[in-house]
């Protein structure tokens, strides 16, 4: 058999996957691994998607998506946040945010650095890999509230620097960056004439403070913008995400966009203008749940012996730190599938070395089984 093309030889998705094997058919595991909102996704946009069906909207739409839904962000964008992206020319919708971001790497990056947030989302070197490029972590350390060293991020620049992705809300740490913090990665990308590439999928959930789209701090020209439907909307299944940013990006993204989907799927795109036009009760209601299911699990977290854990400001992740057990992340992992029937992700999935000594948990399952994971990981930790 023939091996894989040599840029597959750093991709890795082991550690998780053993994780998840690992956890398969136990009975009574109870996951907080998971990445993707627990509630349905929401009755009038699935409506949206019948209708559509029924209307026989099931056909290639514009490569860029439909003219409707590109007004529609557009609209959005700039109600809630004062942006002002073009819809012809400026945006185009993805599938997901995963291929939005696979898109930008496949226009941008070949041979070149990118710098990635350390702990990030674990998808982000993987992408900048595949396109042949070489993913720089650079440190959000827990002193600073896993804000990211600026100083740090600076001396990372080299010729070889493209870009530098962002992501606020995080995952897997729930910070927010500051607006003092997003002025220095602007001034940063200025100087050294960098993209910034910022993935805002988690922009509806922060419980402390409001979102600031770093396009809006004087940056827009440079900055290309990545959202989607998964998380604001609870429609990870219906693969919507879209790229913002000046037409000449666009026109790079949309072509690896072209080449890779054509389009999202037709329905999915009406869905997806109801979600934007229709009712936001959903959101809200969400959010509510979230911020309450976050302030009593990170507080019963604070009150185990030898846990610490920062309050996350946003997304739906706590990130405690579990150090003092003298167990590395991925040990301190197993340990809870096996003792507790747990599953939660080892920090060190999440970059190069400053994710170790913590765990992710996820929040974004119900109260009852926070609960009693609670108190199976406490049964289990003061043995
Ligand atoms: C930070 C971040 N970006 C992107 C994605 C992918 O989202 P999508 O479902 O839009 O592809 C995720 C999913 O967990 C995520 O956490």
């Amino acid at each position: 058999m023939k091996p894989p093309a040599t840029r597959m030889k750093d991709i890795n998705p082991s550690l998780i996957r053993r994780l998840f094997d690992l956890a398969q058919g136990i009975e009574g595991i109870i996951s907080l691994g998971i990445g993707e909102p627990d509630f349905d996704t929401p009755e009038h946009i699935k409506n949206a998607a019948k209708q559509a069906l029924d209307d026989n909207f099931t056909h290639y739409t514009p490569v860029p998506g439909t003219l409707e839904l590109r007004v529609a962000i557009a609209d959005y964008l700039n109600e809630a946040y004062g942006l002002d992206y073009k819809p012809e020319s400026e945006i185009v919708l993805t599938c997901g945010a995963t291929e939005a971001l696979h898109d930008i790497m496949l226009a941008y990056v070949k041979g070149d650095e990118v710098l990635v947030p350390d702990p990030g989302f674990l998808g982000y070197p993987e992408y900048v890999r595949m396109a042949e490029g070489k993913p720089v972590w650079y440190p959000c350390p827990e002193k600073n509230g896993f804000q990211p060293d600026l100083d740090t991020l600076n001396e990372l620049v080299t010729k070889k620097t493209v870009m530098i992705i962002i992501n606020s809300p995080c995952n897997p740490t729930g910070a927010v960056f500051e607006r003092k913090t997003l002025e220095g990665i602007a001034e940063i990308a200025i100087d050294n004439d960098l993209l910034i590439v910022t993935d805002e999928v988690y922009e509806k959930f922060i419980y402390e403070g409001k979102h600031i789209p770093i396009a809006s701090l004087g940056v827009a020209d440079r900055t290309i913008l990545v959202n989607g439907f998964s998380k604001t909307f609870s429609m990870t299944g219906w693969r919507l995400g879209y790229i913002c940013g000046d037409a000449e990006v666009i026109n790079a993204v949309n072509i690896a966009h072209m080449f890779t989907t054509v389009t999202t799927p037709s329905f999915a795109q009406k869905a997806a203008l109801t979600a934007l036009k229709g009712p936001k009760e959903s959101i809200k209601e969400m959010k509510d749940e979230y911020r309450w299911r976050r302030d009593f699990f990170v507080k019963e977290l604070n009150t185990i012996e030898n846990i610490s854990c920062i309050i996350p400001n946003g997304a739906f992740y706590a990130f405690p730190n579990i150090s003092a057990f003298g167990k590395t992340s991925v040990e301190f992992s197993e340990y809870l599938i096996e003792k507790a029937k747990v599953v939660t992700v080892p920090g060190n999935a999440f970059g190069s070395n400053i994710g170790e000594g913590h765990v992710r948990m996820s929040y974004a399952c119900t109260r009852e089984n926070l609960k009693e994971a609670l108190s199976r990981i406490k049964d289990v930790l003061s043995i």
